[in-house]
């Protein structure tokens, strides 16, 4: 018998369903425990005025809070540790963070192989770095990686998103939206990726996981979209330590700063990044080398260490 240890954070269910697509169809000789996280308090969704905007300090610095007890056995043997999970403004959404930053994931993780799944909107990479720090300090080794997005335009999505998670329905904005977030098809077509992996696990091999995965299309990057993120997670940074200087989350203090850091984004969003973008792409085949380089290396599983 093989033993995987899943453990999950999704708010609206579509992470929990693309993770389950994958491991339903492992053999009945890999015995699965799925740890769903549970914070304490819960966060809210749909999200409401600008409770969304508060959780971003906490994420960005990587503030553990907490969570319900796990159920699992953190010193027992597991063949594999999957962790799936959304992102959070460019970040791991804290429920993960809390997690990764406990004692029972240090004892259950160490020495052990690790693949992740990601469920995001399409800004994903940031966050992994953060993961893959977290994971290498728990001793766990990341062996694959498997990032489903909403592959709508960057603006598109960020409309149908914000429809979604302040409403809590994935249905059309206005009807002439598309649906928000991963499309059926990417959600349902995650089996081609449980084979490879179940195998893995049974043969105890994971040298070359990542790359089979990566053949089956597990990662696919717009260099426009992690350029533009790389800037982005700098500056939620520096606005995170600015609206920590005025309190912890709920704190009344800090609203001000919340409202306008709200501002900024949607000004960021919606005026700079498409001018950004252009110049992004006029200047692309300059930097083409560097760009294909950095593609490579967020697609991999290796954590470059910073000299
Ligand atoms: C507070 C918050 C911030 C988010 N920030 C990002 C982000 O920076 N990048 C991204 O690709 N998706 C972002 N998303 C979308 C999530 O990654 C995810 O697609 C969505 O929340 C659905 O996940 P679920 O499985 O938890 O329901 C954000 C969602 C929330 C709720």
């Amino acid at each position: 018998m093989k033993k995987i240890l899943v453990i999950t954070y999704s708010q609206s269910g579509q992470l929990d369903e693309i993770v389950s697509n994958i491991t339903k169809h492992f053999p009945s000789e890999i015995q699965i425990h799925h740890e769903k996280l549970i914070p304490v308090p819960s966060f809210p969704f749909p999200w409401k005025g600008i409770s969304f905007y508060d959780a971003m300090p906490e994420c960005v610095e990587m503030i553990p809070a907490k969570i319900e007890p796990v159920s699992f056995n953190p010193n027992e043997e597991y063949d594999l540790i999957i962790l799936g999970y959304p992102i959070w403004f460019l970040s791991p959404p804290i429920p993960l963070t809390t997690f990764l930053k406990s004692n029972e994931a240090k004892k259950v993780m160490n020495g052990k192989p690790v693949l992740t799944i990601i469920g995001a909107r399409n800004m994903w990479v940031m966050a992994q770095e953060d993961i893959k720090k977290m994971i290498l300090e728990n001793g766990g080794i990341l062996r694959g990686n498997i990032a489903l997005c909403d592959k709508h335009n960057n603006l598109i999505s960020v409309i149908t998103i914000i429809y979604w998670m302040t409403t809590g329905k994935k249905e059309k904005f206005l009807e002439i939206f598309p649906l928000p977030g991963i499309s059926r098809y990417d959600i349902d077509n995650v089996n081609r990726f449980s084979q490879v992996i179940a195998y893995a696990v049974i043969k105890n091999s994971f040298e070359t996981l990542h790359d089979q995965l990566l053949v089956l299309k597990s990662v696919e990057l717009s260099p426009n979209v992690v350029s533009t993120e790389e800037k982005g997670k700098k500056i939620f940074g520096a606005w995170a330590k600015l609206i920590l200087k005025k309190g912890g989350p709920g704190s009344s203090e800090r609203v001000g700063r919340l409202k306008m850091f709200r501002g900024y984004l949607l000004f960021v969003i919606f005026v700079v990044s498409p001018i950004v973008s252009l110049f992004f792409y006029i200047t692309w085949p300059l930097l083409f080398i560097r760009i294909r380089k950095k593609m490579k290396y967020y697609s991999g599983v290796d954590l470059k260490v910073k000299k």
